[in-house]
């Protein structure tokens, strides 16, 4: 989607459909008497309470131009934000999706909305922000396999009116134009499934935007991963006829004595359960296994346009898990490349298996910090639904930062404490870990417990479990099914403000 900041106010645009977002039930047109009029009236007639998400699309009709406005637009969306006193930028990115994708559906290509809407506590180049990324999120459908659809048209979105600042809300644009390009082009590979979406396949896009983008790329193959000892990685992928993988890219930032942040994420190109076999309902969902690696891909993309300060590496540790002739059996104790011994007693735990390997080798990097993310628990869906990924580490700073980064990039994020007493149910009985719990509770945290024990207290880390929040299976106002690529928002976030 193209976005444009015009001096000139809403009720003068005349693109296919004006955007009016409606807050505590006020219609913020930037003070156009006409259009707010139009809309007092056609809400007192449908009962359009303003909720937050809800969209109503309706008609000028010409009606407009009786009443004194110079608009020719044909369509006026009104999308809902709820009450002041409960916005989010979550509900503000959602909503400005759930308009766009509303207006598309009614045949809409050119969106305009005020700029200086008025919304509460909320400067104008983060209102910009979020519905210019909001806005790009709600008009992408994952399309690629639908042997009839025409090639969609590129939407455009205009802001209207004059700004306060208007560098800061250009700079506002320019961010979320970039932000928006790497969250689309990774939703097409992340929506892929098992058979087109193998980890060689993840391994040329990765090298390939490296390559555009100016990162730097390298791939570690079976080969390599056996000479680097990462056996926890290897066994995972041993049930499969495709081989593991450890992808990295490299950003090196401006300030050339900083440390590196390391990104880590889960990219388990399909989750079988391996010999622990799934049962085989809702089974195919396991093809978003490899979100976390897709948010780390996305988050690169944005680091590389947006060229922060820190230095950034991004890991994806990579494998199919399948039970195959050579899969790694239940009870098979292995060697991790941190040198400490696993019992793996659940082939389906085997997120925390190729990601021990990933975090050893994160440290070869002396990061400053490292955050790693997963689709890795089922036990983050009963804890906390679908709207919230949970999040523990070994540094409360590291933790606190990333969960205002959340908010300020609309995604939730809620701490789960790890005690001595998870880290003690992840002992082995015959090696020094296993990779499940012994009490089968606290399923979230004892997974963190385990990785946990790959990284050393000195180095600030951080575990977000996005298995709840990674993918949605029926059509929400503001997304079709597919990857969310939750995580990339915040991680961006947090990059901006090192
Ligand atoms: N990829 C799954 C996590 C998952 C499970 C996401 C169910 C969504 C729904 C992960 O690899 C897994 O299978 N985890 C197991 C761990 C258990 C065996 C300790 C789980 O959560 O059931
Ligand atoms: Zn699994
Ligand atoms: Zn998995």
């Amino acid at each position: 989607m193209k976005c444009t900041l015009t001096a000139r106010p809403l009720d003068t645009q005349a693109q296919d459909a004006l955007i009016v977002f409606v807050q505590n039930k006020k219609p913020l047109t930037g003070g156009s008497k006409a259009l707010n009029s139009l809309i007092a009236e056609r809400i007192k007639k449908t009962g359009f309470s303003g909720e937050a998400l809800q969209t109503s699309v309706f008609p000028t009709f010409g009606i407009y131009a009786a009443k004194g406005g110079k608009t020719k637009a044909d369509n006026i969306i009104l999308a809902g934000l709820g009450k002041s006193s409960d916005l989010r930028i979550e509900t503000l990115e959602r909503s400005a999706a759930a308009a766009i994708r509303a207006g598309k559906k009614a045949g809409a290509k050119s969106f305009a909305t005020a700029t200086a809407a008025g919304i509460s506590k909320l400067s104008e180049p983060a209102f910009v922000h979020a519905v210019a990324r909001g806005g790009a999120w709600g008009s992408y459908d994952f399309s690629t396999f639908k042997t009839k659809t025409k090639k969609p048209a590129t939407l455009s979105l205009s802001f209207a009116g004059e700004c306060k600042n208007a560098a800061a809300c250009r700079r506002a644009l320019v961010e979320a134009q970039a932000e928006s390009d790497a969250l689309l082009s990774t939703a097409d590979l992340a929506n892929l499934p098992g058979n087109v979406a193998t980890p060689q396949k993840i391994a040329n896009w990765s090298a390939k935007m490296a390559k555009e983008t100016g990162l730097t790329c390298s791939v570690l193959n079976k080969p390599d991963l056996k000479k680097k000892n990462c056996n926890a990685l290897l066994a995972v992928a041993a049930g499969s006829d495709l081989d593991a993988k450890i992808i990295t890219l490299k950003y090196k930032g401006t300030d050339p004595k900083a440390k590196p942040v390391v990104l880590v994420g889960k990219t388990i190109t399909f989750d079988s359960g391996g010999i622990s076999l799934k049962p085989g309902k809702g089974m195919g969902w396991m093809l978003y296994d490899k979100c976390g690696g897709m948010a780390v891909l996305t988050a690169m993309q944005m680091i590389a346009r947006l060229k922060p300060k820190a230095p950034v590496i991004g890991i994806l540790t990579v494998a199919e898990n399948m039970p195959g002739g050579g899969a790694t059996r239940p009870g098979d104790i292995i060697k991790s490349r941190s040198g400490k011994t696993i019992e793996i007693l659940n082939t389906d735990a085997e997120g925390r298996l190729a990601l021990c390997d990933a975090l050893d080798l994160a440290l070869t990097h002396k990061p400053a910090a490292i955050v790693d993310l997963a689709t890795l628990t089922g036990a983050v869906i009963v804890a906390l639904g679908q709207n919230g990924s949970a999040i523990v580490g070994n540094n409360s700073r590291l933790t606190q930062k990333l969960i205002k980064a959340g908010e300020a990039g609309g995604e939730r994020l809620w701490e789960l404490p790890i005690w001595d007493e998870h880290k003690e149910d992840m002992k082995g009985t015959f090696a020094d870990l296993q990779n499940i719990g012994k009490s089968g509770t606290a399923g979230t945290i004892t997974a963190g417990a385990f990785l946990n024990e790959f990284v050393p207290d000195n180095i600030p880390w951080a575990h977000i479990d996005i298995a709840g929040t990674a993918w949605v299976e029926s059509p929400k106002p503001w997304m079709a099914p597919g990857a969310t690529l939750f995580g990339a928002r915040t991680l961006i976030e947090w990059i901006k403000g090192l």
